[in-house]
């Protein structure tokens, strides 16, 4: 995120546009935190994780009180542009905020969940996969010597996109995500079949919201139903932090002069994204409500890797 607002503010203020930053999201928007951003005050944010402008859950930006205070320091500040980054809330409160302010909005896809449309990936999320590969790599090594099995649950709420791609990278035996139902079924007959094959140990990593509940219910599910012992962890918010990978970086900084020169250009109430190596623009509630599919090649063919 701190790419993106590095590459937002020295692009604008290059285009001789003053910039404002907005502490604390839509929460700041409401409570008046706004401050001048100049290119200096991005000076060696690139390589920070987290964001320089901290961030919140705002529960009164989505009752029209708190939207109509948001809107009248927007007014007070003279601001006539908007970037706003973030994932799924951040773009239906831009929905909900274009509605009543008469300044342009462009959103930047900021969630470590991939969870999207309108763009192959979101900042954030090749960080996020890379420090959970990272750590999923120790835990191999010791369920490796100790002959274990792992039930590793990584972060993704709604979606299993880290869960995907870390199983994959991770040579994980089995993975389970919210987009698929039934994968518990089979579960502890497979582990044993790998174990019969000569698997020494074996890692199923587990997406937050996968429908049996997260790691502790699997766990013991796997317990009770097949008397299989397992060790679980969960690497929650550790993937939310961290220095950002360089695709991540380029991407963020690729999307933030986007933003810009579309604000200049005029355009209003659409995400910037980057699909398939292409700058594109989509509406907000179609990248908030189309379903972006998971690599379902690589998932079906997940069980043939780990044989
Ligand atoms: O939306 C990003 C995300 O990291 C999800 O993957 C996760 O479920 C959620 O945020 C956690 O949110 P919080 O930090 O508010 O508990």
């Amino acid at each position: 995120m701190n790419a993106a607002i590095r590459a937002v503010v020295r692009i604008a203020s290059f285009r001789g546009i003053e910039t404002y930053g907005v502490s604390r999201g839509y929460q700041g928007l409401i409570e008046g935190e706004i401050a001048p951003l100049t290119a200096r005050s991005v000076s060696n944010t690139i390589q920070r994780g987290g964001t320089i402008l901290k961030t919140s859950r705002s529960k009164e930006f989505e009752k029209p009180e708190g939207l109509e205070k948001a809107r009248a320091n927007l007014e007070r500040f003279e601001i006539n542009g908007l970037v706003a980054i973030g994932g799924n809330g951040t773009l239906r409160g831009a929905i909900d905020l274009g509605a009543i302010w008469s300044g342009k909005i462009i959103g930047l896809p900021g969630t470590i969940d991939n969870d999207l449309a309108g763009t192959d990936y979101t900042i954030g999320y090749d960080t996020a996969v890379a420090t959970a590969l990272w750590g999923i790599d120790r835990i191999r090594d010791t369920a490796e010597s100790h002959e274990r099995v792992f039930l590793i649950e990584v972060m993704g709420r709604h979606a299993g996109f880290i869960a995907v791609d870390v199983a994959v990278a991770g040579g994980a035996e089995e993975v389970l995500v919210p987009e698929v139902e039934g994968a518990f079924k089979g579960l502890a007959e497979r582990l044993e079949a790998g174990i019969k094959r000569g698997k020494k140990s074996s890692i199923v990593i587990v997406a937050e919201g996968d429908e049996t509940g997260g790691v502790d219910v699997l766990a013991r599910k796997l317990r009770d139903k097949a008397g299989i012992d397992t060790r679980i962890v969960v690497l929650g918010h550790l993937q939310r932090g961290g220095s950002p990978t360089a695709q991540d970086r380029i991407l963020a900084t690729e999307l933030g002069a986007f933003a810009v020169e579309q604000l200049i250009e005029g355009r209003s109430g659409v995400m910037a994204g980057k699909v398939k190596g292409e700058l594109v623009l989509t509406p907000f509630k179609e990248a908030v409500e189309a379903k972006k599919p998971l690599n379902t090649y690589l998932l079906g063919h997940l069980a043939a890797l780990a044989s």
